[in-house]
């Protein structure tokens, strides 16, 4: 199955962790379809773990639970269809799920029919409680071959957080991503070691298989399931929409998409970031400049890089249409340059060439830049700007 440009949607870990439901699936759909966000893109909506009963039936079928979802999936899914959505579950190839539920591990044929009867089209596929003996590579190959032999499309989505280097391999036995890292939480210093342990690894993600650094925290603000340490701010979830799209990863969306604050309702829709995300080409960013900053401001304590001691990051994506996006970002609490040398990327000073860029939040036109282009961001924050060539 092609899967051209990195899936789009909602997961309900993030925010409701086991506290799911029948209702509040239909209730996000009917967000997700009045509000927007299907029409950005946004189009699995995928049930993480949590669904089942703790023991399986006797015809050995994991069992949806009857409190949660009282119509069983296959009415759900329906009605997500219906919608124009694509349905997404969860299981893991372990002998237990991470909060102790019925496991794929010896189940794996049985289980992928289950998911294909029910109308599933994206298999969440974990890691937890995965024996020692066994060898994690074979057991996602089996669950890989176990959906292709039900004949339906089914997503694959594998999700063992980088364990044995999943980039290498998941690709070759027909994953469509692969969770790169630990667990995203609601903070800073979670999504930003995220982003960057992975810049170096995105040149083995593109089209049909993609790095997936987790679901989004965007509108959470400490809120849900994975809160830990220092809320995030919109200045940060800023920076993580940008870092996710320049980075041409999953969106997978973690919040309340019924009541998310206009701020991150927004964000997440943005036609120009979803744009760069999109990217037919699928091209990883090049790293331009990492760790430079040209001046900064200590934060109150006469601090200045406590959080990061590399704060400065400058990326370049190559998009199709010979167009490109340009993201600059401070890790740093306080506000810092971030530079942007045109030769660093293929445009020394003599091309006759400069750059004409447009703010990507905004949409508004930051004019015709040649040979270098700093940007004073904000502590924590970003820029990003969507940039053509132009003759001068
Ligand atoms: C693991 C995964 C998370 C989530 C939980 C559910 O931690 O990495 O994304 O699916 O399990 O228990």
């Amino acid at each position: 199955m092609r899967i051209a440009t990195p899936p789009m949607g909602w997961n309900s870990w993030n925010t409701f962790g086991e506290n799911i439901s029948d209702q509040l699936i239909v209730e996000t759909a009917r967000a997700m379809r009045d509000k927007g966000y299907l029409a950005a893109g946004y189009r699995y909506i995928v049930i993480d773990d949590c669904w089942s009963l703790r023991e399986r039936g006797a015809d050995g079928r994991i069992v949806p639970d009857p409190a949660k979802f009282p119509r069983g999936m296959k009415a759900l899914a329906d009605d997500l269809h219906a919608m124009g959505f694509l349905f997404g579950m969860y299981s893991c190839a372990g002998v237990q799920t991470c909060a102790g539920y019925p496991s794929s591990f010896d189940y794996e044929w049985i289980d992928a029919q289950t998911f294909a009867d029910w109308g599933v089209d994206f298999l969440k596929y974990d890691f937890c409680n995965f024996p020692e003996s066994a060898d994690g590579r074979n057991r996602y190959a089996a669950m890989s071959m176990a959906l292709k032999a039900t004949g339906r499309d089914i997503l694959f989505s594998a999700c063992n957080w980088g364990t044995d280097e999943p980039w290498r391999w998941m690709k070759a036995l027909g994953a469509h991503m692969y969770r790169s890292t630990g667990d995203i939480q609601d903070n800073f210093i979670s999504f930003t070691d995220i982003a960057r342990s992975q810049l170096d690894n995105l040149c083995m993600s593109g089209a049909d298989c993609f790095n997936d650094m987790d679901m989004l925290t965007i509108g959470m603000y400490g809120k849900g399931n994975v809160a830990l340490g220092k809320p995030c701010t919109d200045q940060d979830y800023a920076t993580q929409f940008a870092l996710w799209c320049l980075c041409g990863v999953p969106l997978m969306l973690g919040g309340d998409v019924r009541n998310m604050k206009p701020f991150a309702e927004e964000l997440v829709r943005n036609p120009r970031l979803i744009r760069i995300n999109q990217d037919p080409e699928t091209r990883p960013p090049m790293v331009v400049h990492r760790g430079r900053v040209i001046d900064h401001i200590p934060d109150e304590n006469g601090c200045t890089w406590h959080e990061h001691p590399d704060c400065g990051l400058t990326l370049l994506r190559h998009l199709s249409g010979n167009e490109f996006a340009v993201g600059w970002f401070n890790f740093a609490p306080a506000q810092a340059g971030v530079p942007f040398l045109f030769a660093d990327c293929g445009l020394p000073a003599g091309s006759g060439f400069g750059l004409r860029m447009t703010d990507a939040f905004t949409g508004e036109d930051m004019g015709l830049f040649r040979d270098w282009c700093h940007q004073d961001v904000p502590g924590h924050g970003c820029k990003v700007a969507l940039a053509r060539l132009e003759k001068l």
